[in-house]
């Protein structure tokens, strides 16, 4: 126990591996992947300007964050420089970075975040919600607050058009009764006094006498688009963002 204990207290000195290995894999992943802390393999870095600013970052931590300062007596001066060097190699352009995080972005689009089962992106997808093939035009603002406060959006944009029916870009969420029970919860189409149509998850338009239907609940104002704030981590979002940025029409 003492030979460990003195050994984490000295300065680190050896390969520069295994100096990454001890003080950061901890947050920033075994392989540079991310953590608790940002991924660094193929990302750009937008923190560090060049490898000595990446030195310093180390050396000092970025007050205010979780990067700690990893003091001299924890890493030496010659161990600390080859290990900033060897990190900067995983840097990648602004450019190739985006582009990286937006094919990861578009995975978690079609996997985790299952946003396909509402939305359509060139053709493919549900249409439980609006189209997303140009949302880039958005600003990353916009993107952010559909995706962790969906509800935010719908004052602005909703809320009062929904009253209206438009096709396809009302979303009004309703859910149906039928007298034999049935229950579908589907985007309004269109409605009149006797009937309504509505298009269900799968996007098949089914079409409803009233006298059919023992409840109409109606969502005036309220979203089917979950909140995701808690779904991803700060780099999964990152990447969604970069994904939807990326998506600037039909191409
Ligand atoms: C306790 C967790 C933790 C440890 C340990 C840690 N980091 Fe960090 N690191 C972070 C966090 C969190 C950030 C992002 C801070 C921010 O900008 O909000 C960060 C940011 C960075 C950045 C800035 C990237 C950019 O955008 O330019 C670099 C480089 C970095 N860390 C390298 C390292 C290295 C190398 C080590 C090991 C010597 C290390 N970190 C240890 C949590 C950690
Ligand atoms: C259960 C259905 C559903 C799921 C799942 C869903 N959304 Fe949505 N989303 C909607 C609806 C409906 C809207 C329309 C506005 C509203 O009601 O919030 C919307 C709005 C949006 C908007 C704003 C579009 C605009 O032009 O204003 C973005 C961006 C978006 N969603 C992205 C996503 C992403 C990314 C995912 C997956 C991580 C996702 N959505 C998952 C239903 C869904």
């Amino acid at each position: 126990m003492i030979t460990l204990f003195s050994l984490l207290t000295f300065a680190f000195a050896g390969a520069p591996e295994d100096a990454y290995k001890q003080l950061c894999s901890g947050c920033h992943g075994e392989r540079g992947e991310g953590g608790r802390g940002p991924m660094l393999l193929g990302s750009a870095m937008p923190r560090s300007k060049d490898v000595n600013g990446l030195l310093q970052i180390i050396r000092q931590g970025i007050p205010g964050t979780d990067m700690p300062p990893i003091p001299a007596n924890r890493l030496d001066n010659d161990t600390l420089k080859q290990l900033a060097e060897k990190v900067w190699t995983w840097r990648v352009s602004g450019e190739a970075s985006s582009a990286a995080g937006a094919g990861r972005g578009r995975a978690l689009f079609v996997g985790k975040g299952k946003c396909m089962e509402c939305h359509r992106v060139r053709g493919e997808g549900g249409t439980l919600g609006p189209e997303l093939s140009a949302t880039g035009t958005r600003s990353r603002d916009y993107l952010k607050t559909a995706l962790l406060q969906p509800e935010k959006e719908i004052s602005d944009s909703f809320a009062n058009y929904r009253w209206t029916i438009d096709i396809p870009d009302n979303f009004l969420q309703v859910r149906l009764t039928t007298t034999r029970g049935e229950q579908i919860v589907a985007a309004r189409v269109n409605e009149d006094s006797f009937t309504i149509q509505v298009r269900d998850k799968t996007g098949r338009l089914r079409s409803f006498e009233k006298s059919q239907l023992a409840k109409i609940e109606k969502n005036w104002g309220r979203t089917p688009m979950p909140s995701y704030a808690n779904t991803f981590s700060a780099n999964e979002l990152e990447d969604i963002l970069a994904y939807l940025s990326s998506l600037r029409g039909n191409r």
